[in-house]
């Protein structure tokens, strides 16, 4: 493959990573994940793939995976969207939703709301159960 042109069997993802507890400020880690061949990929999907293949210090929202619950919206490509509904472009960035306080990575929780749901935390690498 020559330099410049794109891998069409990847998804590019981006993701803002932060742990508040060791980390000074909010970084992008890129990860290269394989397409599926056939079938809709969501973002949980490629997050799903992170964390069970390259990286399972990822953190997010993995609970009823079916757009039911909303727990998992982010900023996809700058717009909020739930995780699990949403199929993944060929580069996708993901980060928290705005105006929430990030517990780690993509995990939050509004500003008012002193700790998450004991459910949302199933994909944490760090604790199940902060
Ligand atoms: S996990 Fe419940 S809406 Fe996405």
């Amino acid at each position: 493959m020559s330099e410049g042109e794109e891998k069409k069997d990847v998804i590019i993802a981006k993701v803002l990573r932060f742990d508040p507890a060791t980390d000074e400020a909010p970084h992008f880690q890129t990860y290269e994940v394989p397409k599926y061949e056939v079938g809709r990929q969501t973002v949980s999907k490629v997050l799903e793939y992170i964390f069970e293949n390259i990286d399972p210090s990822l953190s997010y929202y993995h609970t009823c995976n079916r757009g039911i619950c909303n727990g998992c919206v982010a900023m996809i490509n700058s717009k909020a969207e739930l995780m699990c509904m949403t199929e993944s472009p060929h580069e996708v960035t993901i980060e928290p939703v705005p105006h929430h306080r990030v517990i780690r990575d993509l995990v939050v929780v509004p500003e008012d709301e002193d700790r998450p749901r004991r459910r949302i935390m199933e994909r944490s690498g760090k604790s199940k159960y902060l």
